[in-house]
């Protein structure tokens, strides 16, 4: 059975007041609720601090935005991994398609911000996923696989621990057109069966895979309940306590379903 993540990203949203709020009633809410799952919050990197701090004792895990690969130097306005490591954060998000099509992110360097973040022992959420007229085209497969290919080079089979999966059609991201569970069930069956072929049973058994994309309370759990879909990473959603809430206790019927 692998560990679900009931993520958040919150792109470039909310003021520091607003985050301090949010992680005051997140935080005291989840010492009383007992899960199973993981829960994963990718606040603007300015605030990880703040947030790393709000959540401590708490089971509630914090990660970053991006990152640079290399570790110092004259990158203006980058963060690295050794200065997660300095600040106590463990996680990073990488390949976001706001990333890669907004700031012209390629394959090559998300790759080696991978390498860099594991380099570093850093658990990364590394996304992928098509645009609308490449599914339209039929070539999501096609597109998935080079991300994955090209994204994972030089990953080793043992790396792959650090590393979860979240498929990210970019036609359902902020668009309120969600990928149907089975749509999105064929994308990660899809995602499991490159890692299986392309590194073992072992590393697609363990592999866990978000689905993000317009993820809410209503459709959340269609989603969540399919074999392949180990979690989510929600964007608007997330920034909305109650709601954000909400998927997280759905998510935990959801994996005591999936249990039985
Ligand atoms: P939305 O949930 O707002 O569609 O965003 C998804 C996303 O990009 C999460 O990384």
């Amino acid at each position: 059975m692998r560990r679900m993540i009931i993520a958040g990203n919150w792109k470039m949203y909310k003021t520091l007041e607003e985050t301090l709020v949010f992680f005051d009633e997140l935080s005291s809410w989840e010492k009383d609720f007992r899960h199973e799952n993981q829960i994963l919050i990718f606040p603007p990197n300015l605030y990880t601090m703040s947030c790393l701090e709000k959540t401590r004792g708490n089971d509630i895990d914090i990660g970053v935005q991006n990152i640079y690969f290399k570790d110092f130097g004259a990158y203006t306005g980058e963060i690295s991994p050794p200065m997660l490591t300095s600040i106590g954060c463990k996680y990073a998000l990488v390949g976001h398609s706001e990333r890669r099509h907004i700031f012209a992110e390629n394959d090559e360097e998300i790759n080696r911000k991978i390498l860099s973040l594991l380099k570093h022992k850093k658990h990364i959420v590394f996304c992928v996923g098509e645009k609308e007229n490449e599914r339209e085209d039929g070539y999501t497969e096609q597109v998935l696989t080079n991300q994955l290919r090209y994204g994972l080079g030089d990953v080793g089979e043992k790396d792959m621990q650090q590393i979860t999966i979240a498929y990210e059609p970019v036609w359902a991201i902020g668009t309120g057109k969600t990928a149907t569970p089975e749509i999105a069930q064929d994308a990660h069956a899809f995602i499991r069966n490159w890692l299986k072929d392309n590194y073992s049973s072992h590393v697609a058994n363990k592999a866990r895979i978000l689905y993000g994309g317009s993820v809410k309370v209503a459709n959340c759990e269609g989603l969540l309940i399919q074999p392949d879909i180990d979690g989510a990473l929600i964007g608007g959603a997330s920034l909305k306590i109650n709601d954000f809430i909400e998927i997280i206790k759905k998510g935990e019927e959801v994996a005591n379903r999936k249990d039985q």
